[in-house]
């Protein structure tokens, strides 16, 4: 079926492992509007032809992180997704693979936040606020967290990580990311306790750097992992040197 000019062919990947043996994929045509976004096309789908389709969405602005999803082969977030971005009518959604599918495009995040939770991902600081003031960062201060701070928790590097397609990566891309963003924070205390958190994770990255290429929010997880195990290095030269 090819998409006519003034329609979009939207194929849509459905299972419902409970009740259906084997995924399959769904056809349907909708109306072109140039400024309607993937998620906006999910929605009339669901409100005009199939209310049982499911999917994630909240904060369509791009914000959250729940409407991670592979749009035409690339991990994308459908709200912040034009259809007229794509350069085609023909446009694929599927579930962010290698996680298991619950319904359609919702997939089980339960493996992602544990490794989420198990870094500790809040600012532990030092002692009280000093002076009774809030905790002051320079503009320099701030810069050293660099992009680390734009993740959303969207999931779709933990989702392209090879290493945890292996079962092996415990931790995985994005709570690497969390632990470097309050590592590098000027106001957090707990930095050696957070290098000792990633240790197992750390060191099972292959840089196959599928998590940079997938992320939809250009931070670069391949990036912030590589700087933590300088750090987790030059901290171990630290401790040798001081007992020699
Ligand atoms: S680093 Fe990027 S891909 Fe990974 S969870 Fe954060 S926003 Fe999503
Ligand atoms: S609905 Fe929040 S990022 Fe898409």
């Amino acid at each position: 079926m090819e998409a006519c000019e003034n329609t979009i062919r939207l194929e849509i990947y459905r299972w419902e492992p409970r009740r259906e043996p084997r995924p399959r994929f769904q056809f349907f045509h909708r109306p072109w509007q140039s400024r309607l976004t993937v998620l906006g096309l999910l929605q009339e789908v669901y409100e005009e032809h199939d209310s049982s389709l499911a999917f994630r969405s909240s904060c369509r602005e791009g914000i959250c992180g729940a409407c991670a999803m592979l749009v035409n082969g690339r991990y994308r977030l459908a709200c912040a997704t034009p259809v007229a971005d794509l350069g085609t009518k023909c446009i694929t959604v599927a579930p962010l693979p290698r996680l298991r599918v619950i319904k359609d495009l919702v997939v089980d995040l339960e493996p992602f936040w544990r490794a989420h939770e198990a870094v500790r991902p809040y600012l532990t600081p030092p002692s009280g606020p000093p002076g009774g003031r809030e905790f002051l960062q320079s503009p320099r201060d701030r810069e050293r967290m660099g992009q680390a701070i734009a993740c959303i928790l969207c999931g779709s590097c933990f989702s392209a990580c090879p290493t945890h397609w292996t079962g092996k990566h415990d931790l995985g891309p994005a709570a690497l990311t969390r632990t470097f963003r309050f590592y590098a924070d000027s106001r957090d205390g707990d930095g050696a306790a957070r290098l000792a958190r990633a240790d197992r994770g750390l060191w099972r990255c292959r840089y196959a750097l599928n998590c940079t290429d997938a992320c939809p929010r250009n931070v670069n997880p391949a990036h912030h992992i590589r700087e933590l195990r300088r750090q987790a290095v030059r901290s171990w030269l630290g401790r040798v040197t001081r007992r020699t």
